[in-house]
């Protein structure tokens, strides 16, 4: 029987789904940890977590559309997120940001072509007295500066696996 990608995405999330007993209250737990398998929680996803909790497809898409740490397009291997709260706004998060769209060559919201890097915003990360915070995947760093940016970014690619340039 061929099996298809459709299929294999399918068993990922079933598998992920059933490790939480189908239990809904794990909603959210079970999108972040599709998100960390597929780099996405895509709508395809979406539909098959709506089907074995016996949710609608629009409750589970509007957990998604409510949480900014969910996406439903594949994000890169290395994920940068500036904080763009007032706080680290006045602490210098534009440099940060035109430091890391120099550098990577994309605008927030975007990924590299090669799918390595993904740029994007995020609220407030409770840092706010020392700003500018930024997370690169799960990693918290804070009064960045954009001399830093080049060796937090070198350390995330080698962390990720991808060769540093
Ligand atoms: S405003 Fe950026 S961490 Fe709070």
């Amino acid at each position: 029987m061929l099996v298809t990608d459709s299929d294999r995405l399918q068993a990922d999330v079933v598998a992920i789904v059933d490790r939480h007993h189908r239990d809904r209250s794990a909603l959210l737990t079970i999108l972040e940890e599709i998100q960390h398998c597929q780099r996405a929680v895509t709508p395809f996803a979406q539909q098959v977590v709506a089907d074995l909790l016996h949710l609608s497809p629009s409750q589970v898409a509007s957990v998604v559309s409510f949480y900014g740490f969910l996406e439903t397009q594949p994000r890169g291997r290395v994920v940068i997120r500036l904080c763009r709260t007032i706080s680290c706004q006045m602490q210098g998060t534009q440099r940060i940001a035109r430091q890391l769209e120099n550098d990577f060559g994309i605008r927030f919201g975007e990924t590299t072509p090669d799918g390595a890097v993904s740029l994007g915003w995020a609220h407030c990360l409770g840092m706010c007295d020392r700003g500018p915070a930024m997370l690169v995947d799960d990693h918290l760093y804070t009064e960045v500066t954009p001399e830093q940016v080049h060796t937090i970014v070198a350390d995330a690619r080698r962390a990720a696996g991808l060769p540093i340039h």
